[in-house]
């Protein structure tokens, strides 16, 4: 439980929750947005008026800096609820930073730790009632901060909006995913924001997705954008390919973002002596293992994907289907995760931050 001496958030609760108009058997990832919302303004130089509030729309002028320079950062996180009713965030302490860290690259400002732990706690207290016990449910959170300064010079906002949002989540892929490997588009360059959970960086892959999709393909697989011959990550996770009995992934750097499920995975696969290389990962290396059965499993892994078993990739218009070995690594690695986050299994990382 996180304390904080004075409590500096003011609440206005909902008169009517929606709750009761929410099919929670049949969700599609986040369409549906719970009763409250957190809302935090930055003025002179700080951050004021912490506020939840009924969920609902904004005002906000449309000369705001966010509609024209895309002064916009998010963050992805869940609380999911054990069989007693306990309620638990995984590693938030981690999306703290890392929300900052995406912040300070688009010359936004960071926001305190304190207020971001209080608005959490506070939040997922009123709105307990959307995360459902049970593995595979969640309550998905989206943390974001924007630029509200009214003007089209390109340059830095002096005021900014930081919100966070609740939207009950299952599974973000329902069937299959197979990937393309991108050769001609780029998501992020050296030097880039690549690194950070800009928004941009994922509305410029909505064209290239596109492309994928009409082909039958959910998501591309990127590489780098100098020569296309490294793997990097895929639009909604980081990915990890087995060959033989080796999982690989590229490492995080500039270009790469160092998600907190791919850190997770890493950690929960040297558990079971199951040999990670954090390297540069060729498309030749990974194409040659398809062609002689060594490539065994591709799978993503990220907040909402979770661990997302890909079954298979197509490169320079040819498709690899990857044998089906029941996606062994993928299902132990997922049931781990789940079972640490959902408190069915020992915490032995302390990872789990009950509220
Ligand atoms: C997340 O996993 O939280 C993400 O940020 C992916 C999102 C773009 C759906």
């Amino acid at each position: 439980m996180h304390q904080t001496t004075e409590s500096k958030i003011t609440v206005q609760k909902v008169k009517n929750s929606r709750i009761a108009q929410v099919d929670f058997k049949n969700l599609t990832f986040g369409n549906i947005f719970s009763d409250h919302m957190f809302e935090c303004d930055y003025i002179n130089g700080s951050w004021q008026n912490p506020t939840i509030k009924p969920y609902g729309p904004l005002t906000i002028s449309p000369g705001a800096k966010v509609f024209h320079y895309a002064q916009a950062v998010f963050e992805g996180m869940k609380a999911y609820k054990d069989d007693n009713g306990n309620v638990f965030l995984f590693r938030p302490e981690l999306n703290h930073e890392r929300i900052n860290k995406s912040s300070v690259r688009m010359a936004m400002p960071e926001f305190p730790k304190d207020i971001f732990f209080e608005a959490l706690e506070t939040l997922l207290q009123l709105d307990q009632e959307w995360i459902k016990p049970g593995m595979g449910n969640s309550l998905y959170i989206r943390p974001f901060s924007i630029a509200t300064q009214v003007g089209v010079s390109a340059s830095p906002s002096d005021q900014y909006k930081f919100m966070i949002l609740l939207s009950p989540a299952q599974a973000y892929y329902t069937g299959d995913v197979k990937v393309v490997i991108a050769q001609k588009y780029s998501r992020s360059a050296n030097g880039g924001v690549g690194f950070a959970k800009a928004a941009g960086n994922y509305g410029a892959q909505f064209f290239p997705t596109n492309l994928a999709k009409a082909e039958g393909f959910q998501q591309v697989i990127w590489t780098d954008a100098n020569e296309h011959k490294y793997l990097e990550e895929a639009g909604t996770m980081n990915v990890f390919f087995r060959i033989n009995d080796t999982l690989l992934t590229a490492p995080t750097g500039d270009r790469i973002l160092d998600g907190i499920t791919r850190k997770s995975v890493i950690d929960l696969a040297k558990r079971s002596h199951i040999k990670v290389e954090e390297r540069p990962v060729l498309v030749s290396e990974v194409v040659d293992a398809a062609k002689n059965g060594t490539l065994k499993e591709i799978f993503g892994a990220g907040t909402a994907a979770v661990i997302s078993p890909v079954s298979a990739f197509s490169y320079a218009n040819v498709t690899y289907n990857i044998p089906s070995n029941n996606h062994e690594y993928a299902l132990k690695l997922k049931k781990e995760l789940m079972d640490i986050q959902h408190n069915v299994a020992e915490d032995t990382f302390g990872w789990r931050h009950q509220v």
